[in-house]
């Protein structure tokens, strides 16, 4: 098989770092606590019965770990992984060439699901719902249907937004669990784990520190302490204390919120450009020259979770927190009205 298409979901720098940082276990992922209660049922069942698990859908903004929860599944269910993602199917025969190699109770990865081609998610419909495959041998009048039995698999699908995908797919997943952004106790476990791993002495106020500018995310808070690991290193004597890791974060222009040029940009548009809002978001896509789909997956979610940007029906509203952030003040309205 082509190894181009079955491959980890990404191979960036962060994914190879992180890979040695991942959770194998559901013992071992921290926070999440109701989707790996979850999921500890519904995978505890399956074993018991001897059967693959139902096909799992995991959606939510990047770095909160997807990819980390679906091979945690994997693992659980003792079973191997094969990963691969929406936009590297380019082929029907991409997909036939995974489904078909795949043994009794694997677990197929499909990350970024939503960018599967029509064509190659109608070949998924009867593989997820029948375990077969429809194939159309020859062209015109003489074409005719094959079905090609698989064996009996789970998909687990990862996504941002499940509005993303079409309602058929949708449906056709058994376990949907959407992940929310960590509480800062919880990334404040994630980065003493990861500390430990990486062999780095860290001080339980600097962790704290790190898991309060990693805007709710895994991902952000190794990142930051790979980073402040770094500077420990060449501007101090390699421990983490509170003090280097707030130098480091100040060298690496990581404020209190952990936004970076993006964020600020952002807030200041809907604030100095539109009047504090209410302004359509492919507007500030215009205005800031980022993508739309930039600003709503990894951007806005956090700035609403944290109550900076309201999303209403008329548009995106800079709250007064925002506006305090910039020491501002805000106009008086009350943001109900929108
Ligand atoms: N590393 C990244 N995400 C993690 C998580 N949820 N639990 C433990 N370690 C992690």
């Amino acid at each position: 098989m082509d190894d181009r298409i079955v491959t980890a979901a990404r191979v960036d720098e962060d994914a190879q770092y992180e890979a040695g940082l991942r959770p194998r276990t559901l013992d071992d992922y921290i926070g999440q606590d109701r989707v790996r209660e979850n999921l500890h049922v519904s995978i505890t069942a399956a074993r018991q019965r001897h059967e693959a698990l139902d096909h799992v859908l995991l959606y939510g903004p990047p770095g909160l770990g997807k990819t980390t929860l679906a091979y945690v599944i994997g693992h659980e269910l003792g079973s191997t992984v094969r990963a691969t993602s929406g936009p590297v199917l380019e082929r029907p025969g991409d997909l036939a060439a995974i489904l078909t190699n795949l043994a009794e109770r694997d677990v197929l990865f499909i990350d970024e699901i939503h960018r599967m081609s029509p064509t190659i998610e109608e070949i998924l419909y009867p593989a997820l719902e029948d375990y077969e495959l429809d194939i159309v041998i020859g062209q015109g009048p003489s074409a005719r249907s094959v079905k090609v039995p698989l064996q009996k698999f789970t998909l687990i699908g990862a996504t941002t937004r499940t509005g993303l995908l079409t309602s058929p797919l949708r449906s056709r997943f058994g376990i949907v669990h959407r992940l929310e952004f960590y509480t800062v106790a919880d990334l404040e476990e994630i980065v003493g784990r990861s500390a430990r791993i990486l062999g780095v002495a860290t001080s339980g106020d600097a962790a704290q520190e790190i898991a309060r500018r990693s805007r709710g995310t895994p991902r952000i808070a190794n990142r930051l302490l790979r980073r402040i690991r770094d500077y420990a290193q060449v501007r101090a004597d390699g421990t983490i204390t509170n003090d280097v890791a707030q130098a480091a974060l100040k060298l690496l222009e990581v404020d209190e919120h952990g936004f970076d040029e993006i964020d600020r940009k952002l807030l200041r548009t809907i604030i100095d450009k539109f009047g504090g809002g209410p302004v359509g978001i492919n507007t500030i896509a215009a205005a800031i020259s980022e993508e739309k789909d930039a600003i709503e997956d990894i951007y806005e979610p956090f700035l609403i979770q944290i109550g900076f940007l309201d999303r209403t029906p008329r548009g995106r509203v800079a709250t007064s927190r925002a506006y305090g952030y910039f020491g501002l003040e805000a106009p008086g309205r009350d943001s109900r009205l929108w």
